[in-house]
């Protein structure tokens, strides 16, 4: 008995120690730098310059990871390049977007 609880706690311990130093919440990225034109659900259609900010539900699923990271990086059409995703958030992202709006 001892021993199992033991290990148990070890186990919980190492989950939560790895979580805190890496993990980088997608959805966190996605609220602070994307919500404010594309909207929690992705079909706000904010208006930039006359344009509607594409509605991600049909937009995302048509893209590449990489043609998503070049819109966030360096911007698309009317969509200005987003500063405020450094690099390491760009992943962490993508995977949120791959999740909230499938094919
Ligand atoms: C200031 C408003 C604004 C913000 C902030 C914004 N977008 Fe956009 N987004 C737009 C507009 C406008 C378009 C349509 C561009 C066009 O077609 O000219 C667009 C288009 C897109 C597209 C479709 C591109 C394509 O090639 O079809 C994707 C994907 C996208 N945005 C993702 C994001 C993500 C992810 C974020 C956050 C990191 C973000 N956008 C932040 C306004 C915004």
């Amino acid at each position: 008995m001892r021993i199992s609880t033991l290990l148990l706690g070890i186990l919980v311990g190492c989950a939560g120690s790895e979580d805190s130093d890496v993990a980088i919440d997608g959805a966190t990225v996605y609220d602070d730098n994307c919500v404010v034109c594309h909207g929690a659900d992705g079909d706000q259609g904010t208006e930039v310059n006359g344009t509607a900010a594409a509605d991600l539900n049909t937009a995302v699923p048509g893209l590449s990871d990489e043609e998503l990271a070049a819109v966030i990086t360096d911007g698309e059409g009317s969509m200005s390049a987003v500063a405020g995703v450094a690099d390491n958030e760009l992943d962490p992202l993508i995977e949120f977007l791959r999740e909230k709006f499938p094919e």
